[in-house]
């Protein structure tokens, strides 16, 4: 009986999620946040951390988010508060939440310090690279007008935020799953650059 209540409120949490999601760029969606959540629970295994915090504040880290605004962390955290409450979450699990949600960005200064929330971070950080990372980038780069390279481009998003995140992870095991990813990229950008001069060269040739 508990089980079903537990199940019917996390569904109600999702319900909600979607629709906040669906205003939201393809790289911020409810798609997004449930890779998000898959990473949590895997990143949580054998760990002792508590499985519902991560599922939850995977789930509506992301909310508050509009645009590439630095605050949404902050946005997010305040929403998902209100949507636990009304679905009868305890006040314990809600501040959790909380907090988790608060510290998924450094971009404003918060550093992660629970253990849910380290986990968050860096199951938030694992759905922006391999295949998957690269689709987001370009589906963000296509809302906000980046080029492929150069000046304010999807690449530069690449070497300036998702290069950091290898010496920003908080769990080993996040660790071990990144770097494989990382590299697949790595070889992405190396390929399209060779193209590109490929192209350039044969341009001269000609
Ligand atoms: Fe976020
Ligand atoms: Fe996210």
């Amino acid at each position: 009986m508990e089980s079903n209540t537990t199940q019917d409120n996390l569904q109600q949490v999702i319900l909600v999620a979607q629709g906040f999601y669906a205003r939201k760029d393809r790289a911020h969606d409810l798609e997004h946040a449930l890779r998000v959540r898959e990473w949590g629970k895997l990143l949580a295994e054998g760990d002792g951390a508590d499985a519902t915090v991560i599922e939850l504040a995977a789930l509506l880290h992301d909310i508050g988010r509009s645009g590439v605004e630095k605050t949404h962390a902050e946005s997010s955290a305040g929403l998902a508060v209100n949507i636990l409450h009304k679905t009868g979450y305890s006040e314990e699990i809600v501040l959790r939440v909380r907090d988790a949600i608060l510290t998924h960005s450094r971009e404003v200064g918060h550093e992660p310090n629970t253990l849910e929330a380290k986990i968050l971070y860096d199951a938030d950080k694992l759905d922006f690279v391999g295949a998957i990372g690269l689709g987001r980038l370009f589906a963000m780069g296509g809302v906000e007008g980046w080029p492929l390279v150069g000046e304010n481009s999807c690449e530069t998003f690449y070497l300036e935020k998702i290069c950091g995140y290898q010496n920003h992870l908080y769990t080993k095991a996040a660790k071990d799953h990144f770097e494989p990813l990382f590299l697949f990229m790595e070889k992405f950008w190396h390929e399209l650059h060779a193209e590109r001069l490929k192209l350039v060269l044969s341009g001269q040739a000609t």
